[in-house]
């Protein structure tokens, strides 16, 4: 396997050579945020972005901000430089830093960096094909799913389920809302129309799913911000979820019934083609 570079507290080096302490923060209360940003042929997708909404998901949890924006972007570039792939996921991580177990902030403790560059793995095929299945859960998250916290266990179990009952993704629903997916954002073709749940507290807002409005403009389509009632994902047309790690997948089964008909739809189609393009244009 190709070595994974990485970069903790300032220093570059292999992942296999990062140590972090166990009293670390991020270890001992999840205590930290983190990015994922995609990187298709050599170049970082959306990275502006993606360290905007790093810096947010900072300051909401009130962590400092360890560099600036042209920091962050010489890290990422150098473990782009750094790593043989291709296509890459750089990931971020920023937690509170090390400091003996007490939940209130610690004072003078800097914050723990740490990033890496992993293969991005591609889509397979028949996920492209047949579309993918996603499985309804009850979003048991905290109200603040609007910022990228490392404390991901609600979505872990959720994912999990939605595994175990055959699907590729669990898609939350909260107060009869459905949401979004545990690691993605949810997109509903209906009656020609497309709907999305807006940048509130209850969703991470995504930066593919920015992209997508973006690119549904280029086709002329209106997207319809608003909560989308969860009995509308047995009547879509179309279902498709968003993420920087899968692009855009159409869904073609919800809790094992057929979406529209039972195939990935033309708007998601066009969509995809559309994304493809993008995706190289940085
Ligand atoms: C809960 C959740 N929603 C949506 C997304 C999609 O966000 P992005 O398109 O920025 O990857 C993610 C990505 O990790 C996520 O974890």
């Amino acid at each position: 396997m190709a070595e994974i570079p990485a970069f903790l507290n300032d220093e570059y080096m292999p992942l296999e050579a990062c140590q972090i302490s166990p009293l670390d923060r991020g270890f001992i209360f999840g205590d930290g945020v983190y990015e994922l940003i995609p990187v298709y042929d050599r170049k970082a997708f959306c990275l502006q972005p993606h360290l905007v909404r790093l810096a947010r998901s900072l300051e909401q949890v009130h962590i400092q901000n360890p560099y600036t924006h042209k920091q962050w972007e010489g890290i990422v570039e150098n473990l782009i430089r750094q790593s043989n792939c291709i296509d890459l996921a750089v990931y971020i991580q920023v937690t509170r830093g090390i400091a003996p177990r007490d939940h209130g902030f610690p004072e003078n403790t800097s914050p723990t960096v740490f990033a890496m560059a992993n293969l991005l793995a591609d889509i397979a095929d028949e996920q492209l094909q047949k579309g993918v299945a996603l499985n309804i859960v009850k979003d048991t998250r905290w109200q603040r799913c609007d910022i990228k916290v490392i404390d991901l266990l609600p979505n872990v179990l959720a994912k999990q389920s939605a595994l175990q009952a055959g699907a590729a993704e669990a898609i939350m629903v909260r107060d009869g809302f459905a949401l979004e997916g545990s690691s993605s954002n949810l997109f509903v073709v209906r009656d020609g129309e497309v709907f999305t749940h807006p940048k509130d507290s209850l969703i991470l807002p995504g930066i593919t799913r920015d992209v997508i409005l973006e690119l549904l403009g280029v086709l002329g389509q209106k997207c319809h911000e608003q909560a989308i009632p969860e009995n509308w994902l047995y009547e879509a047309d179309e279902l498709w979820i968003t993420s920087s790690a899968k692009g855009i997948l159409a869904a073609t089964t919800v809790n094992q019934c057929p979406v529209g008909n039972g195939a990935p739809g033309k708007l998601w189609k066009d969509v995809y083609d559309l994304y493809q393009q993008r995706k190289f244009l940085g």
